[in-house]
């Protein structure tokens, strides 16, 4: 007998995890997040989910990522700091960088690795490394969970609580099915998943799921597709580490990023059009959310 059951996402529970910023603080009140993403070609999903994570109020964000798209970054990104990577011939992080991670994970109050990184031999030692070896919370998305498909069992290494943001195809991926396969029976193997490896999963889209490694399942409600476009879990990735760089447990942190992410998009269509609005303009609405919530 399998427990189909689900909890709603409600807008008062969001809230109540978020803390208010008291009058008397600073910069590292609010968490510092290293954020391992971008590579050549790829530089915009590494851009999103630094601002996700800005726009959720984080004290710090540092973007660690291929030294040759650095300047790309800093052109756009004016309230990050960043750390160049050694990087490999196709402009992705190289191992040769994992000294270097290291020495920033120290400092760091949660990390985000895999947004816009690609998919190889290098990225997935990196990968790797960071599960292994991060004392703080982690959320893995995208190219990241490209990298845990080449071992899943590493999962077991972690020292502190994982996030996974994985799309329908890479959860699919994850557990070596084909999506049409994962569809069918996605509440009950994506509870399995999150309980076997005690990860906190966030599967996305229409009606994006949250499981708990307790076996917890929450159902969210907002959102519209005009997500459906490229650069949109970028922006979740970083919205839902930065609250995590906040010292918002990961499961709340996790409810709190799918909800106002989902929030957002709805003002924002409602605004611009399902059709026409772009990942980067929810941001916008974002700000009205918080605003209305003081
Ligand atoms: N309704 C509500 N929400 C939606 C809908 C929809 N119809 N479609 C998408 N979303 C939301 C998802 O819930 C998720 O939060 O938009 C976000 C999309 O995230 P991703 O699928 O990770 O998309 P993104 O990473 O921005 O871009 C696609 O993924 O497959 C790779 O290589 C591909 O780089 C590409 C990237
Ligand atoms: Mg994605």
């Amino acid at each position: 007998y399998i427990d189909l059951s689900f909890y709603h996402i409600t807008e008062e529970q969001v809230f109540t995890n978020i803390p208010q910023r008291p009058v008397n603080s600073n910069k590292g009140s609010f968490g510092k997040l290293l954020n391992i993403s971008s590579s050549f070609g790829m530089t915009g999903a590494g851009r999103l989910s630094v601002l996700g994570a800005q726009r959720v109020g984080t004290g710090l964000v540092t973007l660690a990522a291929p030294r040759s798209v650095i300047a790309i970054h800093a052109a756009a990104l004016t309230e990050a700091v960043f750390l160049p990577l050694s990087e490999n011939d196709k402009g992705s992080i190289s191992k040769e960088a994992i000294p270097q991670i290291a020495d920033k994970l120290k400092e760091a109050s949660a990390c985000l690795i895999g947004c816009g990184i690609s998919n190889n031999e290098d990225t997935a030692a990196v990968t790797e490394f960071i599960i292994k070896n991060a004392k703080c919370p982690l959320l893995i998305d995208a190219d990241g969970i490209n990298a845990l498909c080449r071992n899943i069992n590493v999962l077991y290494e972690a020292k502190a609580p994982v996030v996974l943001t994985p799309h329908p195809a890479e959860m699919a991926r994850l557990l070596g099915i084909s999506t049409a396969q994962l569809l069918v029976r996605k509440v009950e193997l994506g509870r399995e998943f999150a309980v076997k490896y005690r990860v906190v999963l966030v599967l996305k889209g229409a009606n994006t799921l949250i499981f708990t490694p307790e076996g917890t399942t929450l159902v969210n409600t907002t959102g519209n597709s005009g997500l459906a476009k490229g650069g949109s879990g970028d922006i979740l990735a970083g919205m839902i580490a930065g609250f995590m760089a906040q010292g918002i447990p990961a499961e709340q942190s996790a409810e709190c990023g799918v909800y106002l992410h989902g929030k957002a998009a709805d003002l924002c269509a409602a605004r611009l059009s399902k059709t026409s609005m772009m990942p980067s303009e929810l941001l916008e609405d974002l700000c009205i959310l918080f605003l209305e919530h003081g």
